[in-house]
């Protein structure tokens, strides 16, 4: 992964699980959360716009939901492939504002754990919510997890963040965020053992775009889409003025 530009998740895909996915608990209430918004929708199959390794959409599918996915990283859909079931789920490799994908329309179009903030400019994001309109079939719904920008300014910790990680390594995570740019950097640095026993470091940086709820829902707006629902997470907590971050659920009207 880079500071800018689209990132690069050759290095770390096979390492994405087990350092950089949020924890099991948040996994499995955003499959559910998914699942019922999917059901919610009606028939139809679901489309993951930058499906990685596969963390939603392997439990999703086991769930009894269609999953097709998109993904501009060969590494990270390599990941996927190799899991039990990674086969089966038609990935199309491209940006997933312009890569072909052949199977919708779809009941329900989904870009979680950041990566809609990955677009790295306005009308990167303005086009995503224009072609999740086009994807989806009327009455289909656009969900989206991401920061709230206060939150996101006033929290940013003078040290780092201990994340929590499935393997024995230790993650911490330096978020740098610029006001004036609109835009937040989250530095990792990985300390694990080495082959021989020895300390072994790694360190990355990933680049995000961040806006407010408001200004997505105006991209919204712009797409022919309506807002939904917006959740304090994947649980479906009511959103108030303490939220730090949200789930946002639009509609295609039928
Ligand atoms: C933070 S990971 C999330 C992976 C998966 N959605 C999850 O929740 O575990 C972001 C993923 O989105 C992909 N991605 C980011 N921007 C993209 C774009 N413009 N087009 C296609 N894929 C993109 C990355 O390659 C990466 O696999």
């Amino acid at each position: 992964m880079t500071g800018s530009g689209p990132p690069d998740y050759t290095a770390f895909a096979p390492h994405y699980d087990s350092w950089f996915a949020p924890s099991d608990r948040v996994t499995e209430d955003t499959v559910g959360a998914l699942a019922g918004l999917a059901k919610s929708a009606g028939a139809g199959p679901v489309l993951e716009l930058g499906i990685g390794t596969g963390r939603i959409a392997l439990p999703l599918t086991a769930r009894g939901v269609e999953v097709h996915g998109v993904d501009l990283s060969p590494a990270m859909v390599g990941q996927l492939r190799a899991k039990p079931g990674g086969r089966d789920i038609p990935v199309a490799l491209g940006d997933f504002r312009t890569a072909e994908v052949t199977g919708g329309p779809y009941a329900l179009v989904y870009v979680v754990n950041g990566a809609f903030a990955e677009l790295p400019t306005q009308d990167a994001q303005v086009d995503c919510f224009a072609r999740a309109a086009r994807l989806l079939r009327p009455g289909g719904l656009f969900v989206l997890d991401a920061h709230v920008p206060e939150a996101l300014a006033q929290g940013a910790p003078a040290g780092g963040q201990l994340l929590p990680t499935r393997g024995g390594e230790t993650v911490l995570r330096f978020r740098e965020v610029d006001r004036a740019e609109q835009r937040y950097r989250s530095h990792y640095v990985v300390l694990g053992s080495g082959p021989a026993g020895g300390a072994e470091m790694h360190r990355t940086t990933v680049s995000f775009r961040y806006a407010a709820a408001s200004e997505l829902d105006l991209m919204a707006r712009l797409a022919g889409l309506r807002r939904r629902d917006r959740w304090a997470d994947w649980t479906g907590s009511p959103f108030t003025s303490a939220s730090a971050f949200h789930v946002s659920v639009y509609e295609r009207p039928a």
